[in-house]
């Protein structure tokens, strides 16, 4: 099937649109359509995820893409102007799809709310800004929010640019402003485009024919009636209806599956009908999620409360059900008939009894929504010829009440764990039940009723017994066994109680208000500290101010360097007009290519058959480990397998076809036969007991760790694990190879980190030098380690496609493809053993850690031996020993990740301090500030350090933060409520920066002078989002004294800059800043006797000058790196040339009875690490989570919602370009703070339940951790299984 978005970019030419899930799950490919709506006979603007539309299913429809709304060669649309300027971009993929998101909401609410705005962006994922910034500039369009009515008074924080006013006569040189709202062009909304006159002239006067669409394998059929509807679907019983393809449309990419007939009901008005009658709601099967939420709103306003609980609660499913996108495509009767197992709204419909009303060519007819139905039995089912027209919803009555509750990874745009629709009429004015229902999504193959339990409850007061007992019942009826699909049964057997222990306290709290009219009959009374059960967390825009140093009011004000600039991209990625790799334009004969991997985790190939996929259509080749003519990789990595897999996932061969469709039917068509061989494994602890590693043990000691154990008061072990971590990156892994007709020589487009380890793989997998293959980069959407050594994989197999075909090839992975090929961070296994005295401090301390490597070596050694140096973070330990090892394993090989190690390991040391201040009574920040490094000392690796800057940071997150008023308001929150905690933390932290070895730090720059003046400047560095082409030059500008508008980058290449380091390790604008420093000041020395000679001319005239007296203008600038080694024999080195220091402070507060929790301030991609982000593995080793549907990374609404960011003030370093920081990677390790709170917030909730701590860390902290570990008389009450007696769901591999 045709989608919008999958094949039409390349070929009308509008690439600004993005495609990074193909699964509705991300809004990068987020467009506008506009539609007259022939019921209320106005034009509806929505958003959609372009990935999932049919194109048919557009007749009569305008699509606005990114495009549509400006350009930076017209005009701008404000939308993109402050997106860019509020500096809302980094590397710009996710941009056309939030600008989109933000001109759809314009389009429909001129001045939006802030609420709004966070609706409309929450289907829209970003991993790089961290989404403030994107907040910050969506917020520009809206009314004044409530949230601080001092703003533009004088007296608001914003206003004065800190915390406090004291702070403002302090900081005179520090700024908050990113940017000037002021210089924005206005909104005007009279320049938009119109709908089109003839679409309009067409919707006034519909086409009453049927409209069919013929493609290769399906055939659409529109018809204009419902009659012609209802006599297609007799004819075509087996074809399914289309409305949103939200789920028919992911079912048929990820399984394949293949509907010859679609009908689509568009455009039959019946079914978008909505009647309102004295008894209910009856909503047409064909409105949107977003118009039901909209009708629904409207009853809830219009109607008594009393009449309106059904509703309320399927309102509250609808706003955090998938992101707006989703909502706006998918249909009522699309989510009714799909019956998913996770629905948040058939629970609820099941309870409020609503009905399906179904029409055929017989006549109509009504089902009830409920259990049978859900469960597909064909008595309760619709006929095959049927299809649903409506859903009638009734009101509820006095006495009635109606709750929704549902648990997710995340606050919103996830999938629920479990959800639940709860209803309970009482005998008027008394406690009895009447009726019950109790209906549960999560928790089987579809939704289940607990009626047995219901009814067994019937006649029963509404008390503490009936609670009691009710759970009792729920656990025996509503069960999960061990191994269910989706896994954590545990936690969802806990919710299943939990949910109605909330909803026990929601109805004595309305009972409570009715008694006031009624005081007939008493209730059970609820106590304070129990009433914070009942609050949802609600979702709140971000607020926060960055604080930096302002440049001095002497710096001369064409000089860039110190202020907020934008990037020089931003306006280009908010129009769509910035291309990335898959976005240059088919190049003649362009192949297509699409990798074969192992369903094996440790198996030997016994056959590979080709035979089928090569006789399909359009198959041109298929390229094996025989087709390479130099090297197959490394002897223990190869590029393509042969004979032996290592994981699933490893790639064994790739299909060359003429359309990518092609050859993705052709993958299904090979047939691999395998011996599986033995052993497999998967987990660290197997690892261990097999003695598998990928490289020896490192190790640093330092004092008499033995004789310090003995001399310590008290003694404590514990163990912590943190799962991987998935790059998700927007942009999944893609290149371009072209073959040229002379000398062999191929150019490469390639989305990399390390254009020069792609150009050296592909000359030795070619067999030809390295002279003859040119890499370019233009712009990299996201890498974070990711890309590192991954591109140069996919490179040589697409150039070794491209040099057997003739052909040039592109190679664009899916998103399931590249998270399951790629590899991330490396889970993490440590074991520790602290020493240290009753007053806190600490005298010894032994880790021992070890990290799932996967199936190949990779950057597991670096990885290891980073995590060792990094170990002791901030605090000074006399007696040390840190041990680290490198598990080989059956997985795909895990990879360099934003700070190589550091946030997992140091996870380790500072959950020893947590485990020594809940040892001696004391509170975790007083053992940190007790071991901290207090003066000039060396490290571990006796590195010469000062902790002056470390501790200047402490002080200052103290401060600011406000941090020891903020720990009492804690504890006393925490006092007057059970069930939420809240808790707060604060971490150090000292990052190096850099690699361990100086030929890692050597950079080069081109920089040529035009004879016009234009300046171009070339580098090393790889533009990944993080701005390094604008700080190169920012540098240039500085240094030939110059406006940033003369110059220009236009790409990475290896032709110009060669033997390039990977731009990695947080240094990448460091070292390339002081090669192009370097080449500038080459160029203005040689400038200097014209300049001198004529100080009064202009710099054209310089040029022009030079150019006449033949000086040479263009210079290659180069730096031949810092001093850095590390001698692992001695222990003892200079491996890094500085240290970034920070501290982060984190508030949350945790729902103890769903594991929820609510972030204050953190690092966003960290806060995933540590809270969301997990990984899924089978028992088999294949990765579930494969797709934003399964793997969570933070989003709009996760953002903390206060965020504070300070940089700290005259923090300089002579070694580094003025002043700059690398500051990539250290942020990371901070979201830990995140962590912390968490773990602060369970440890209150723990002691107040006298539960033992023990010293088992496990990352991230998930809400079934979180729950799990607030254990209480539910998590009491549920079944444990034995797990001898079962083959789990999924295994942990940390
Ligand atoms: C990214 C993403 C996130 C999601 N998140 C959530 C979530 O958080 N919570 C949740 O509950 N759901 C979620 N969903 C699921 C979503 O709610 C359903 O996919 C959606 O409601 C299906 O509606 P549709 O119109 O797209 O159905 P379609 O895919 O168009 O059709 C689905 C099925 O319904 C049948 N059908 C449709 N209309 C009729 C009719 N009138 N008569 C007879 N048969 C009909 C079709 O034949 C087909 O078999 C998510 C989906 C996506 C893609
Ligand atoms: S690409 Fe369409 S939503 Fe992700
Ligand atoms: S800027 Fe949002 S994903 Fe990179």
């Amino acid at each position: 099937m045709w989608h919008l978005f999958l094949d039409h970019p390349l070929l009308v030419r509008l690439t600004g649109t993005k495609y990074a899930c193909g699964r509705g799950g991300c809004g990068a490919c987020t467009v506008m359509v506009s539609k007259h709506d022939p019921v209320s006979a106005k034009i509806r603007h929505f958003s959609i995820t372009a990935c999932l539309v049919p194109i048919c299913s557009l007749y009569g429809a305008a699509v606005t893409t990114v495009e549509g709304i400006g350009s930076i060669n017209t005009r701008l649309h404000p939308v993109q102007e402050r997106i860019a300027r509020s500096h809302g971009t980094q590397c710009g993929f996710c941009t056309p799809g939030m600008v989109m998101s933000m001109y759809t909401l314009l389009r429909n609410h001129l001045q939006p709310s802030e609420e709004q705005l966070m609706e409309a962006l929450g289907g829209n994922l970003c991993r790089c800004t961290g989404y403030r910034p994107i907040l910050a500039s969506g917020r520009t369009f809206c009314v004044e929010s409530a949230g601080c009515q001092k703003k533009r008074t004088g007296k608001c924080c914003l206003d004065l640019g800190g915390n406090d006013s004291s702070s403002l006569n302090r900081e005179s040189d520090i700024c908050t402003d990113l940017f000037v709202e002021e210089e924005f062009q206005p909104l005007d909304p009279t320049q938009e485009l119109i709908f089109p006159p003839e679409l309009l002239r067409m919707a006034k006067n519909p086409e009453k024919q049927t409209l069919t669409f013929h493609g290769e394998r399906v055939t659409w059929i529109s018809p204009g009636t419902l009659k012609d509807l209802l006599e297609l679907k007799a004819k075509h019983p087996e074809a399914p209806l289309i409305l949103g393809n939200t789920s028919l449309g992911p079912a048929m990419k990820s399984q394949g599956r293949v509907h010859p007939i679609l009908l689509s009901p568009a455009r039959i008005s019946e079914l978008s009908m909505v009647f309102k009658t004295s008894d209910g709601l009856t909503i047409g099967a064909g409105c949107s999620l977003a118009q039901v939420k909209d009708i629904l709103a409207e009853q809830v306003s219009e109607l008594p409360e009393e009449k309106t609980q059904t509703y309320r609660a399927l309102l509250k499913h609808l706003k955090s059900l998938a992101g707006q996108q989703i909502r706006n495509m998918a249909s009522l009767g699309g989510h009714v008939i799909s019956r998913h197992c996770y629905s948040d709204l058939n629970p609820i419909l099941v309870v409020g009894n609503a009905t399906l009303n179904l029409i055929s060519e017989e006549g109509t007819r009504q089902i009830p929504l409920n259990d049978h139905f859900l469960a597909g039995l064909a008595s309760a089912d619709l006929k095959p010829e049927e299809i649903l027209e409506s859903v009638y919803i009734p009101h509820s009555q006095k006495w009635e009440f109606v709750s929704a509750f549902r648990q997710a990874q995340c606050q919103q745009n996830a999938l629920a764990d479990v959800s639940a629709g709860m209803r309970v009429i009482l005998e008027e004015a008394t406690d009895t039940i009447k009726e019950l229902s109790l209906s549960y999504g999560g928790v089987g193959e579809a939704t289940i009723g607990a009626h047995k339990s219901c009814q067994q409850l019937i006649g029963r007061p509404w008390n503490e017994p009936m609670l009691e007992e009710a759970c009792r019942l729920l656990l025996e009826e509503v069960s999960l066994p061990g191994w269910a699909p989706g896994g954590r049964v545990e936690f969802k057997r806990t919710l299943v109680v939990s949910f109605f222990f909330k909803f026990y306290l929601e109805v004595l709290q309305e009972l409570k208000k009715l008694v006031k009219v009624s005081d007939s009959h008493h209730y059970p009374e609820i106590s304070d500290r129990f009433l914070s059960a009942l609050e949802d967390f609600p979702v709140t825009g971000p607020r926060g101010v960055q604080r930096y140093q302002s440049v001095d009011s002497h710096q001369s004000l064409q000089d860039p360097v110190g202020r907020p600039i934008m990037h020089l991209s931003g306006l280009k990625h908010a129009t769509g007009e910035a291309i990335f790799c898959d976005d240059i334009p088919m190049v003649d004969r362009e192949l297509f290519m699409v990798l074969v991997t192992s369903t094996k985790a440790h198996a030997k190939i016994i056959s590979i058959d080709l035979s089928e996929a090569l006789e399909l259509p359009g198959v041109v080749d298929v390229i094996t480990a025989e087709d390479i003519p130099g090297t197959n990789g490394a002897k223990d990595d190869k590029l393509l397998a042969v004979d032996e897999v290592l994981c699933v996932g490893q790639i064994i061969c790739a299909v060359v076809a003429e359309t990518d469709v092609q050859a993705k039917r052709a993958i299904e068509k090979i047939k691999i036969t395998y011996k599986d061989l033995e052993p497999i494994i998967f987990t660290i602890n197997d690892a261990i007991k097999h003695n598998s590693f990928l490289c020896p043990e490192k190790k640093l000691e330092q004092g008499n760790i033995e004789e310090a154990f003995e001399k310590v008061d008290q003694i404590v072990e514990g163990e912590v694990h943190v799962g991987g971590q998935e790059h998700f990156y927007m942009e999944t892994q893609r290149v371009i190879v072209i073959p040229k007709a002379e000398d062999k020589e191929l150019d490469i487009y390639v989305s990399t980190q390390d254009p020069a380890h792609v150009q050296k793989t592909v000359s030795s997998t070619l067999n030809i030098p390295i002279n003859r293959i040119t890499c370019h980069v233009k712009r990299v959407g996201g890498g974070f380690g990711g890309k590192v050594g991954r591109p140069a994989v996919f490179g040589a197999i697409a150039a070794v496609g491209a040099i057997k075909t003739g052909r040039p090839i592109r190679l664009v992975l899916d998103r399931e493809d590249d998270m399951l090929i790629t590899g991330g961070r490396h889970p993490l296994f440590g074991k520790y053993k602290v020493g240290f005295m009753n007053n806190g401090r600490i005298k010894a301390l032994d880790i021992e850690c070890f990290i799932n490597g996967g199936c190949t070596l990779d950057d597991s050694e670096q990885v290891t031996e980073f995590l060792i140096l990094k170990l002791e973070n901030a605090y000074k330990i006399r007696n040390l020993r840190f041990r680290g090892r490198a598990c080989m394993t059956n997985l795909p090989s895990n990879t360099a990740f934003r700070g190589f190690g550091f946030p997992q390991g140091t996870l380790i040391t500072e959950s020893c301090i947590t485990a020594v201040a809940a040892k001696c009574g004391l509170l975790p920040e007083e053992i940190r500030e007790k071991n901290m490094y207090k003066t000039v000392d060396k490290t571990i690796y006796k590195q010469a350090f000062s902790p002056e800057t470390l501790i200047r940071c402490w002080n200052e997150c103290l401060d600011k933060s406000s941090f020891h008023s903020r720990r009492m308001q804690v504890e006393e929150f925490n006092k007057k409520n059970y069930w939420k905690k809240k808790g707060i933390a604060i971490i150090p932290m000292k990052f190096s920066v850099g690699f361990a070895a100086t030929s890692y730090h050597q950079a080069a720059a081109l920089v040529h002078i035009y004879t016009d003046g234009s300046v171009l400047v070339t580098h090393g560095g790889n533009e990944l989002g993080q701005g390094i082409h604008t700080k190169m030059l920012q540098v240039a500008s500085r240094e030939l004294k110059l406006p940033m508008s003369y110059m220009h980058v236009c790409e990475t290449s290896t032709a110009t800059v060669p033997n390039t380091i990977a731009t990695a390790a947080s240094i990448g604008s460091d070292v390339n800043g002081k090669a192009v420093q370097n080449a500038c000041q080459i160029l203005l020395k040689r400038l200097e006797p014209i300049i001198k000679k004529n100080p009064g001319g202009t710099w054209e005239d310089w040029i022009e000058a030079a150019f006449e007296q033949r000086i040479s203008l263009s210079a290659t600038g180069y730096f031949r790196g810092y001093k850095a080694y590390m001698d692992w024999e001695k222990g003892e080195g200079d491996p890094f040339p500085y240290y970034v220091y920070g501290a982060a402070c984190s508030e949350v507060e945790i729902d103890c009875l769903t594991g929820a929790h609510k972030v204050e301030g953190s690092f966003i991609q960290g806060m995933g690490l540590y809270t969301t982000e997990e990984l899924k593995y089978s028992p088999e080793g294949v990765l579930y989570s494969r797709g934003p549907d399964e793997y969570k990374i933070p989003t709009i609404t996760d953002v903390p919602e206060e965020f504070n960011v300070s940089l700290l003030p005259s923090s300089q370093t002579p070694l580094t370009i003025y002043s700059s920081k690398g500051l990539g990677e250290s942020g990371m390790f901070l979201g830990s703070s995140v962590f912390f709170a968490i773990t602060d917030a369970v440890a209150a909730a723990c002691k107040e339940r006298d539960i033992v701590e023990d010293f088992i860390v496990k990352s991230p902290a998930t809400p079934e951790q979180v729950r799990m570990a607030c254990a209480d008389r539910f998590t009491e009450m549920i079944p444990r299984d034995d797990p001898k007696t079962f083959k789990p769901w999924s295994i942990p591999i940390a």
